[in-house]
């Protein structure tokens, strides 16, 4: 794999070749990490870190990535750098470029983090947009390899909202050749366009993909059953109309009887108990679920020493 310079903005701008190897190299320094070796693959590079919305494990993990790569992080919160309002978005771009070694941004419209990469120098991550999650899904594939050892034979469902989360999960799963089901209520669906870009990568890799409305429907016969906040960073105002809509789309205990035997939960976290999980869901898979997220540490190295 040499994907040195490029942006990380999309899962599907990459083969499965390339995550292969990403995920490879987040278990080794994973593994070099517990065995105390070690791996300043980027020493003394500097990452910019762009947040016009909130975070914790996405501030924390990449900035605490960074310093084990032997660099160090800039962070910029939005009431610092007011993104695309101060200046434009190229100017910001073409600035960070001479400071910095690789930006990384987490914003609203997919496209900001599109006209960055255009005018940035150095190579872009994007750490969530309203469109894609891509570091997110790439440190829930590795949590899917080290539970299962492949990603052969495995359905991944998801029920919930068609958002960010659902549009890279499906990326992923489409790539590595897992088959997903999403199911959502009707007008919540993922990204249309995004849908058809998967349904022809998933000829070459052997995945099934399917949208439906019956949340049963998809979790049958599911190895790994994954879900999201009903209303994300930005729809807040929105929370209790969606609360109504998405009521039958809960992961909890009933749904999970549909699920295949020992099947894994996954949430990206932020978690909503009694929303889109249950309490006793969510803590009956905490383990997973918080290995799930110590990998976002290990999958963003990975990006970062590969890229940078
Ligand atoms: N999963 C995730 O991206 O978490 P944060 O929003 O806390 O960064
Ligand atoms: N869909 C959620 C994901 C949070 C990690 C959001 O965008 O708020």
């Amino acid at each position: 794999m040499n994907i040195k310079g490029r942006d990380f903005l999309t899962l599907i701008d990459f083969d499965n070749k390339d995550i292969n190897s990403l995920i490879e190299l987040a278990q080794k320094l994973k593994q070099e990490k517990k065995d105390g070796k070690p791996h300043h693959l980027l020493k003394d590079k500097t990452l910019a870190m762009v947040f016009a919305k909130p975070s914790l494990r996405t501030r924390v993990s990449f900035e605490v990535g960074i310093q084990q790569l032997g660099g160090n992080a800039v962070v910029l919160k939005q009431d610092e750098i007011i993104l695309g309002q101060r200046e434009t978005i190229s100017d910001t771009a073409r600035v960070l470029s001479r400071y910095a070694d690789g930006i990384m941004i987490r914003t609203f419209a997919h496209n900001d983090a599109v006209e960055l990469a255009k005018y940035s120098d150095v190579p872009v991550i994007n750490a969530l947009t309203d469109f894609t999650h891509p570091c997110q899904v790439l440190a829930d594939l590795l949590t899917v390899k080290e539970k299962f050892g492949s990603f052969d034979n495995l359905k991944l469902a998801y029920a919930g909202d068609g958002n960010n989360m659902a549009n890279s999960l499906l990326a992923g799963c489409a790539i590595m050749g897992i088959d997903v089901s999403i199911a959502c209520p009707e007008g919540f669906e993922p990204d249309l366009d995004l849908i058809w870009k998967c349904k022809d990568i998933s000829i070459g890799s052997g995945a099934k993909i399917e949208v439906v409305q019956i949340p049963s429907e998809a979790v049958e016969g599911a190895n790994i059953v994954y879900t999201d906040v009903w209303a994300s960073m930005g729809q807040e105002k929105e929370a209790e109309k969606r609360r109504k809509i998405f009521k039958n789309f809960q992961v909890n205990e009933k749904l999970m009887k549909k699920a295949a035997q020992n099947a894994i939960v996954l949430h990206c976290l932020p978690a909503h108990r009694g929303e889109e999980i249950t309490e006793e869901t969510l803590e009956k898979h905490a383990n997973t679920i918080f290995e799930q997220a110590e990998n976002r540490l290990h999958a963003q190295k990975a990006v970062m020493a590969s890229i940078m």
